[in-house]
């Protein structure tokens, strides 16, 4: 039961649909990685399973059907990182990850601001409570949106069973020592008992650290499994519709050499080293 599942979604916008009655699960206590092309559907499918799209078909968080679900019970057991996030008002550092912590749980404004400093911590930036977002880099703002998830959910486990970190893109703007730390922390929360799905592009990350990958296409699952499962020439060319070419790197995991952005490599000579 310690599941998010979906169910036979639907997603249409306008007269188009977008996903194509997708079955999905994903199991607490491990990190699923959901990857494919642009405009495959992946941020429709997070934001569907969030509760932040209509949908047909039936979405479950641990046994509960979402739909019946209030939004302050959805806001308890998952928290998401959106792709994009759009900050209008010069908000501090600070003030933004606060308003993770709008559940109510913590009323205390010290353990609140205490908080806040640990969910910054967390995503290595101490001491920019006082910064102005805008005035932040890229990676920094993607890092303080982290922490206002964080924030949400810090406990992976709570009364009502798994917590879920949801994270559409979430090392999209960081620079390698950044990204380990995110897929770090994803597989902490993972171990701590609670469930993450992130969207992702990079494929050796996703490798790496994923339990279990999903790859969609044109708004269907196409192949999932274990990275050793699905991580394959064979499934990756007919997903991204290029050459890939996976292999052993010198330590454990499986590393993807892109070859050409074409199907069939025009240098074969190359390619096969
Ligand atoms: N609000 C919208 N109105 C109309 N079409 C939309 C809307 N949002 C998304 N789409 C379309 O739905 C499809 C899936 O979009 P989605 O954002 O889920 O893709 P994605 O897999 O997350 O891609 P990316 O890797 O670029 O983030 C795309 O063809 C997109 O153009
Ligand atoms: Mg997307």
């Amino acid at each position: 039961m310690h599941m998010i599942t979906a169910k036979g979604l639907n997603v249409r916008h306008g007269q188009k649909a977008i996903l194509h009655g997708v079955d999905f699960q994903a199991r607490s206590g491990e990190i699923t990685v959901v990857a494919g092309p642009n405009g495959s559907g992946k941020s429709t499918l997070v934001r569907a399973i969030s509760g932040e799209l209509a949908f047909e078909g039936s979405v479950t968080i641990n046994g509960v059907d979402a739909s019946a679900m209030k939004a302050w019970e959805m806001a308890a057991v998952r928290a998401v990182l959106p792709q994009e996030t759009l900050v209008t008002f010069p908000f501090t550092a600070g003030e933004v990850v606060r308003l993770g912590l709008t559940t109510g749980i913590f009323s205390n404004r010290a353990v609140r601001n205490q908080m806040v400093e640990a969910a910054l911590e967390r995503v290595g930036l101490a001491g920019f409570s006082r910064r102005i977002v805008h005035e932040l880099s890229g990676g920094e703002r993607q890092r303080v949106q982290l922490a206002r998830v964080l924030c949400q959910i810090w406990e992976p486990v709570g009364e009502e069973g798994p917590r879920w970190l949801i994270m559409d893109e979430p090392v999209s703007s960081l620079d390698v020592r950044h990204q380990l730390a995110v897929m770090e922390l994803a597989r902490d929360y993972a171990a701590g008992g609670g469930g993450v799905i992130a969207v992702m592009h990079d494929l050796n990350l996703s490798a790496l650290y994923a339990d279990h990958i999903a790859f969609m296409k044109d708004g269907r699952f196409v192949a999932e499994g274990t990275p050793a499962e699905v991580v394959t020439a064979e499934v990756l060319e007919a997903v991204f519709d290029c050459a890939l070419k996976p292999g052993l790197p010198p330590r454990d995991g499986i590393f993807v050499l892109p070859q050409s952005a074409a199907s069939q490599p025009t240098n074969l000579s190359l390619a096969a080293e």
